[in-house]
């Protein structure tokens, strides 16, 4: 089989984290009296956490100083962080769960590629940080999606050429990010309607049968 490694986006991929994103940023806009919805939200999927408060001062009826971003994204990111403690092991995706154990029985390398830092936080109370062959995070890069440089650095530090790994990802941004570092990538949610997906499916278990498709 061709693929050799999967590279998993963390936020709405492995964990319902990006509904925790979205009322911490829904909280930040309501205070700030700016129009803000699920729609928009989709917006912010993959993108950084200083990029998703621009895109959400896009509909701000005054610009703010590089100072008040900088307040607003820390609290988005006190209330973000309170909320993840109400997650634990329970709160892994059983698509995500499935597909982790089936990589697992066949020997095939795990990865972590995420633009958030708070992904050890994360890996850590779902209590699988130690699964994954590699983990590249928020502070890692210096370029967030849609930028290349997440999936390029995990394939890199696989050690496997980049179309040798598929990259699951939940973001339009995310599936840009690994066409941009020449791995296969397969969309979920809001990610389906990006034509630049090599696959698509309901959540991370279908990779299964996709895998054992290309196997035969
Ligand atoms: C991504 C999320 O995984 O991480 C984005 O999809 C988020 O919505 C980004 O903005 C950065 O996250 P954090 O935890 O560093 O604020
Ligand atoms: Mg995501």
């Amino acid at each position: 089989m061709g693929i050799k490694a999967v590279i998993f986006d963390l936020d709405g991929v492995i964990c319902s984290t990006d509904e925790i994103h979205y009322r911490a940023w829904k909280a930040i806009a309501d205070a700030e009296g700016i129009p803000f919805e699920r729609e928009d939200n989709e917006r912010l999927r993959g993108v950084s956490r200083l990029r998703s408060l621009e895109i959400i001062l896009e509909k701000a009826g005054r610009t703010y100083s590089p100072e008040e971003k900088e307040a607003l994204a820390e609290k988005k990111n006190r209330i973000y962080v309170d909320g993840l403690s109400a997650i634990d092991p329970s709160s892994i995706d059983p698509g995500a769960r499935k597909a982790l154990d089936y990589l697992r029985e066949r020997g095939i390398k795990k990865a972590i590629g995420s633009s958030s830092k708070n992904t050890m936080r994360i890996l850590e109370r779902l209590g699988i940080r130690g699964e994954f062959d590699v983990i590249v995070d928020g502070n890692d890069i210096r370029r967030s999606k849609p930028d290349p440089e997440v999936f390029s650095l995990a394939a890199d530090r696989l050690g496997l050429p980049h179309g040798e790994c598929l990259v699951v990802e939940d973001a339009v941004a995310g599936i840009e990010s690994a066409h941009g570092a020449g791995c296969l990538s397969f969309a979920i949610k809001d990610a389906r309607k990006c034509p630049l997906k090599d696959y698509e499916g309901e959540d991370a278990g279908d990779i299964v049968p996709l895998l054992e498709r290309l196997g035969r």
